[in-house]
């Protein structure tokens, strides 16, 4: 006899199954397109008004996807956007891709999943698949938003199947494309993981099937934690070697030629971007519950806040060797993106950086092609668009600060400007203007 998830499997292998995902933002968007682009229908749900209408006029707000995808799947009937959840009893397969911040007091704040798995819960029917691809802490899937679907009187593994498979997007890495990236993936049963693995299994190459949810939220963190481990390293590293007079540069460089054993990571200007400064805390949080301290997680975070500190002593060096004092300082910031030609600046330590810079009595501008005006965020909020880069504005400034390695023209800012101080190596083999660069 055939079962439920006999048809869903069937809808999914004929690409007949509806696809709701919920969350338009960085994981969401690319994920709609890969599955319009594959052949399914694709419902996108978001509460944000918008970028619903926004997608509806087939227009992108990611630089990382061009507006034509969207018109394309908008025009042929492949996508349809929406913000009333009440259409979520739609789709066969939802996946739920909203935020995972946290709190002021660096608490996990669900409120996002929360909020959707009620939306969920509410219009929740037979046969359907959700999978959670936000990143948060091992039992999410099971503990949070199992119960609250169960309590629909329909059963997991029967009448609805659940799952949890994260994501690992890199914005702005034009190596990997969504369909290459293998992707870990969990079922509650052995009847939703099936589901869920014949799900992913029609956009992505190669399938990683892991024993449970809890395996794959923590796979996830492991991933993020040893970044911001082996970040943090680097950037105590580059802070000892600085007192020592060592290049950290030429150190890592030399150090990447050994073929096996050594992973490189760089140093930087602190670290950002809404993945890494904030994830490893979702599981320091859930490992009280254990009496169990993340020693690692604290350390690295605690080393990755100073940094900004340490680049703003460097700044005010640089400045006092020139006989300028940091009040009144001109100062420019090139990049207020986390990372490298993405247009994200959530996180950024370039924020960090400018609030202590303003707070000591500098005068701050910043340039970023990517971002032309700095919103507000989390903690801070700046009221200024990117200045042009002109020869005028370079021989004004005191100083130019490289937070973000953007590809711009450094050559020209180097020429130009008084003092460059460089958190990102830009400046390598520009020796003929030793005497402007700092190295911070
Ligand atoms: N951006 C990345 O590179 C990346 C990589 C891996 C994992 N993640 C994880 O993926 C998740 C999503 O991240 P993101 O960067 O796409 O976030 P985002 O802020 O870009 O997008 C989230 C979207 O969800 C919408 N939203 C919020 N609450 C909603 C609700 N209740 N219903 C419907 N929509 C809602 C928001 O309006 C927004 O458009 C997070 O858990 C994040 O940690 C992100």
């Amino acid at each position: 006899m055939e079962t439920v998830e006999d048809r869903l499997i069937e809808k999914i292998l004929k690409k007949n199954a509806r696809i709701g995902i919920i969350g338009m933002g960085y994981v969401g968007l690319p994920l709609v397109l890969s599955f319009c682009e594959a052949g399914f229908n694709v419902l996108g749900f978001d509460i944000d008004p918008k970028k619903v209408a926004t997608l509806k006029k087939g227009k992108s707000y990611l630089r990382s996807i061009p507006s034509s995808r969207i018109s394309q799947m908008i025009r042929n009937g492949r996508l349809d956007v929406t913000d009333r959840f009440s259409l979520l009893s739609r789709p066969d397969c939802i996946l739920i891709c909203v935020p995972t911040p946290l709190t002021e007091k660096m608490e996990p704040d669900l409120q996002y999943i929360e909020n959707t798995a009620e939306a969920i819960r509410q219009n929740l029917r037979k046969g359907q698949l959700i999978v959670l691809e936000s990143t948060t802490y091992p039992g999410t899937t099971e503990e949070l938003i199992l119960p609250k679907l169960e309590s629909t009187g329909l059963k997991v593994g029967k009448d609805f199947y659940l799952g949890f498979s994260p994501e690992r997007e890199d914005p702005g890495n034009k190596r990997f494309t969504t369909h290459q990236i293998p992707k870990v993936v969990a079922g509650v049963t052995p009847r939703c993981h099936e589901a869920a693995i014949t799900l992913y299994g029609q956009i992505i190459k190669k399938i990683v099937p892991v024993s449970s949810p809890r395996v794959a939220e923590l796979t996830k963190l492991l991933e993020n934690i040893y970044r911001s481990v082996n970040i943090a390293l680097v950037n105590e590293l580059k802070m000892l070697a600085d007192r020592m007079g060592i290049d950290i540069w030429e150190v890592i460089e030399a150090a990447s030629s050994k073929p096996f054993g050594f992973a490189p990571f760089y140093p930087g200007p602190g670290m950002g971007g809404h993945c890494i400064p904030i994830d490893p805390y979702y599981l320091s949080w859930k490992a009280r519950e254990y009496d169990f301290t993340t020693r690692f997680i604290f350390l690295a975070g605690e080393i990755n806040v100073h940094v900004p500190y340490y680049v703003v002593a460097k700044i005010q060096d640089a400045l006092n060797t020139r006989g300028k004092s940091i009040k009144g300082a001109k100062i420019l910031i090139l990049g207020v993106a986390y990372k490298k030609d993405v247009d994200d600046a959530r996180e950024s330590p370039a924020l960090a950086i400018m609030n202590l810079l303003r707070k000591k009595g500098a005068l701050i501008r910043y340039h970023d092609p990517y971002i032309p005006s700095l919103p507000s965020f989390r903690r801070y909020s700046f009221k200024l668009k990117s200045s042009p880069l002109t020869e005028q504005l370079l021989r004004r400034i005191d100083a130019a600060v490289v937070v973000t390695d953007h590809t711009i023209d450094y050559q020209k800012i180097i020429k130009f400007a008084p003092l460059i101080v460089d958190t990102r190596n830009v400046t390598k083999g520009m020796d003929r203007y030793k005497k402007k660069i700092v190295k911070a």
